[in-house]
């Protein structure tokens, strides 16, 4: 792949975040969730491949952390389904982890839909365990509800 940037998202990127958000879960984000993200100075990131020459830059990717007291957690993250496993979350995440190690901030805490196999396997790769579940945590289809895992990962200086 060409050369990736990873920039902080600003309001002028959500056009195109939304339409990825779109397309890759299955109970997206809303324009207001990710305003109120910005307005709240979550980490919100957005991954770029830069063009040839005057091409434009293409959004493949974002994720939006929020940082607490010593520790930050993952909101959201997605990836272009056309962009997919091509270890574009894994940097993702591995910058996300970096930066929160540099701001003292010692662990990463997410939640995932039980049947997000695509994500657990992506955190399970990157050494992040189980530390809970909530039970009938996220609607799904016609009423039904499923259950979020809590993972967690220590962060230690390499
Ligand atoms: C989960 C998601 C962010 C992964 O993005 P990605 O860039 O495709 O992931 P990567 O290429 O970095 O994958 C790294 C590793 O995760 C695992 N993984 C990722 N996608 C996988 C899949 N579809 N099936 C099985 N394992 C997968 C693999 O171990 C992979 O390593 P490998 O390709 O060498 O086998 C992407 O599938 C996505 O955007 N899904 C929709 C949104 C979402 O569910 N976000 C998470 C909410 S908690």
């Amino acid at each position: 792949m060409s050369e990736l940037r990873l920039l902080p998202m600003a309001v002028i990127d959500l056009d195109e975040v939304l339409a990825i958000e779109q397309r890759a879960h299955m109970a997206p984000w809303t324009q207001v969730q990710f305003t109120d993200s910005l307005d709240a100075g979550h980490w919100a990131y957005t991954l770029r491949v830069l063009g040839a020459e005057d091409a434009p830059d293409t959004l493949v990717g974002y994720c939006v952390l929020m940082p607490g007291v010593d520790e930050i957690s993952l909101l959201n993250i997605a990836i272009d389904p056309s962009q997919q496993r091509q270890g574009l979350a894994q940097k993702i995440l591995l910058v996300m982890e970096d930066q929160a190690l540099a701001k003292s901030l010692s662990k990463i805490f997410l939640e995932v839909r039980a049947s997000n196999a695509p994500a657990i396997s992506l955190y399970q790769k990157m050494n992040y365990q189980q530390v809970g579940i909530r039970k009938a945590y996220y609607p799904m289809h016609e009423g039904q509800r499923e259950d979020a895992l809590v993972m967690m990962k220590e962060l230690v200086r390499a």
